[in-house]
């Protein structure tokens, strides 16, 4: 009697979830293309080549590259980047040379040319592009924190006084 009532109790779970319809998982970059089918990506935009800088988010940001890198070899044989942003290449290119975190190995050796860690600049720089960011953030720069801290700090302290 107990395991009949069991399996009945099952089987009207199962249908029960049967029917429920299958959630919707919304994703910013797929849009409302199901899990089983393939989205189309909108079209790459070009790199921005204007030579100008933006301002890093945070001081450990990887600073992106304000110019384009179209086919800029960077594999065993040769690092195109190098040639311009090695401490000897900044001289001619007028390039910001890497920082001295890239000339340094785990263990905190500083060596004479790029650490292999730091080889393929790509994986952390990226060009610079006219986009909209895909997912919205709230993320707000440490400097506007600081003042919003100072002005509060200045009101608290206003306050104080007028009593
Ligand atoms: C022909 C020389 C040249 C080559 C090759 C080159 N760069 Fe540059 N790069 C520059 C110059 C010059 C600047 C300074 C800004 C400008 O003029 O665009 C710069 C700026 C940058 C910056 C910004 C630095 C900062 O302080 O904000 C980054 C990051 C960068 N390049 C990365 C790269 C990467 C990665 C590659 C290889 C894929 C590369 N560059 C190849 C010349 C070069
Ligand atoms: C593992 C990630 C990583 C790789 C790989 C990497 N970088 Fe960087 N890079 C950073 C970070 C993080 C910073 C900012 C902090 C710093 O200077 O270390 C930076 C800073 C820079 C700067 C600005 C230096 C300064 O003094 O302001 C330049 C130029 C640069 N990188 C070029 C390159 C080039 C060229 C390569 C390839 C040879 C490369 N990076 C590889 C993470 C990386």
């Amino acid at each position: 009697m107990r395991r009949l009532l069991i399996c009945l109790l099952a089987l009207w779970t199962g249908l029960v979830l049967a029917q429920q319809p299958p959630t919707v998982h919304k994703d910013p970059f797929r849009g409302d293309t199901a899990f089983s089918d393939s989205a189309r990506p909108p079209p790459l935009t070009g790199a921005e080549n204007k030579d100008l800088k933006r301002v890093r988010s945070y001081a450990m940001q990887p600073p992106t590259i304000p110019h384009s890198i179209d086919n800029y070899q960077i594999d065993r044989f040769a690092n195109k980047c190098m040639m311009c942003h090695s401490r000897v290449g900044a001289g001619e290119s007028q390039a910001t040379p890497i920082s001295i975190t890239h000339y340094t190995n785990r263990a905190g050796v500083f060596l004479a040319d790029v650490d292999p860690r730091r080889y393929f600049c790509d994986t952390c720089h990226v060009v610079q592009m006219d986009v909209q960011p895909r997912v919205a953030s709230t993320f707000e720069d440490v400097d506007a924190v600081v003042r919003r801290m100072r002005a509060d700090a200045a009101k608290a302290k206003a306050q104080g006084r007028g009593k």
